[in-house]
């Protein structure tokens, strides 16, 4: 199964990704490239770390979406590694149906909620200020509307009365950091399915 992460920020899951195929856990998986829409992303320098080609592609203005010029490039630049999965981890641009339909859906993300809670940004301190008891995170099927793919898997986190915010945060990461490498494990092995 060959991969291509999309990635905006600190890129510390598809570190976990790249750490768990470099260390022999995701059997039948090779990471074809990564790929990121800022270009001071640090998912680009842990990539480059695991020898995984790494590059910035110019979305085309700060936007939540890839502009439409740019999208063609896009999609060409990553049809030539003939992906089987992207997996977005940490991707903060809305991806548009031409995308999505050129890679037949294949695509899923990774949310910091247990969705269909708290879709959007900044789910972590939504649901910390909501005083939820249980949080986590999931990874869902990517479609046309943001958050909204079928569910795949979720981890849940507890939020204990006298835990901070920066403490949930990284509880939440810590889970997002086995769930993404378990659900590309089970999709190359075919304990999950991927969309007809
Ligand atoms: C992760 O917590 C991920 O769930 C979230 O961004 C973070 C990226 O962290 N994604 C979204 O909010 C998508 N809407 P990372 O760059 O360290 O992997």
């Amino acid at each position: 199964m060959k991969i291509v992460i999309l990635g905006s920020g600190n890129g510390s899951n598809a570190e976990a990704i790249l750490r768990s195929a470099a260390e022999g856990q995701l059997d039948n998986t090779s990471i074809v490239g990564v790929f990121s829409d800022v270009e001071e992303s640090k998912i680009l320098i842990h990539s480059k770390k695991y020898n995984v080609p790494a590059r910035f592609l110019f979305p085309g203005g700060k936007n939540s979406i890839i502009m439409q010029e740019e999208e063609n490039y896009w999609i060409n630049e990553l049809k030539v590694l003939k992906p089987d999965l992207i997996v977005l981890a940490g991707f903060m641009r809305i991806l548009s149906k031409k995308f999505l339909e050129a890679f037949n859906y294949r695509v899923i993300n990774l949310h910091p909620s247990l969705l269909p809670s708290f879709p959007g940004l900044n789910s972590i301190e939504q649901a910390f200020n909501k005083k939820v008891k249980i949080t986590g995170c999931t990874v869902h099927w990517v479609n046309v509307d943001i958050d909204d793919g079928e569910i795949i898997a979720q981890a849940p986190v507890r939020i204990m009365t006298d835990d901070v915010l920066e403490l949930v945060k990284q509880k939440v990461q810590a889970a997002e950091h086995m769930l993404l490498p378990w659900v590309i494990r089970d999709l190359a092995n075919g304990t999950i399915s991927f969309p007809e």
